[in-house]
């Protein structure tokens, strides 16, 4: 079961546990950044060092991950992903973040993603793998197709975006698939 902190490679990223020192104004600022938290609940709230804190105490003593994206050539903070296990249910549900607008469209996400999702596939107990999106986000959609992950349900016209109803599609992956 998921529990270990790990340090994981992809192609051009490495992923790493989060920590407090990750809480910078560059990291606050992609959580305030409206482009990035555009199809996230995220974008109702504002954020600051202390509900980052909170948010990053909210993972001790959980399996639960939360993870560091950084550029494999200059370990340059890229994003955060997060994986909530359910142990008893040998599930993971995974998110992911790229908040340095400026490498969007360049492989690291769908890096980052496959590189998480395969990881924690291969853990001992894990036997499926979720994640949602809203219909609109069509960069994450690629990146769970691209992945192996599969339209599992969808639920109609549950969110709000920009005005209107929007459905959020949500994808899985079982071990061994
Ligand atoms: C979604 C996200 C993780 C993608 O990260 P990324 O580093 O840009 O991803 P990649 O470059 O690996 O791949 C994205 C793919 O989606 C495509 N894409 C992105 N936006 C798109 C759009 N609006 N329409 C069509 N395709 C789009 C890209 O062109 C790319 O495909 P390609 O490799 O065939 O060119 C990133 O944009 C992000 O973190 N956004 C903000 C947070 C977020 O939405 N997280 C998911 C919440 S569920």
């Amino acid at each position: 079961m998921v529990g270990i902190e790990p340090i994981l490679y992809g192609d051009k990223v490495l992923l790493r546990p989060f920590t407090a020192f990750d809480i910078d104004d560059s990291y606050i600022g992609w959580l305030n950044d409206p482009d990035v938290v555009r199809f996230s609940n995220q974008r109702f709230l504002k954020h600051d060092r202390n509900s980052c804190l909170s948010y990053l105490a909210s993972f001790e003593g959980t399996p639960n991950l939360f993870m560091s994206a950084r550029r494999q050539s200059d370990d340059r903070p890229i994003g955060t992903l997060t994986a909530y296990v359910l142990g008893h249910h040998g599930t993971v549900d995974v998110g992911i973040m790229i908040g340095d607008k400026s490498i969007w469209g360049q492989g690291y996400g769908q890096d980052a993603w496959s590189t998480l999702i395969n990881w924690l596939l291969k853990q001992e107990g894990i036997r499926k793998l979720t994640a949602g999106t809203l219909a609109c986000n069509y960069g994450m959609i690629k990146l769970m197709e691209r992945s192996g992950m599969t339209l599992e349900a969808v639920r109609k016209a549950q969110e709000i975006v920009a005005g209107c109803p929007v459905d959020i599609l949500y994808y899985a992956k079982f071990h061994g698939a």
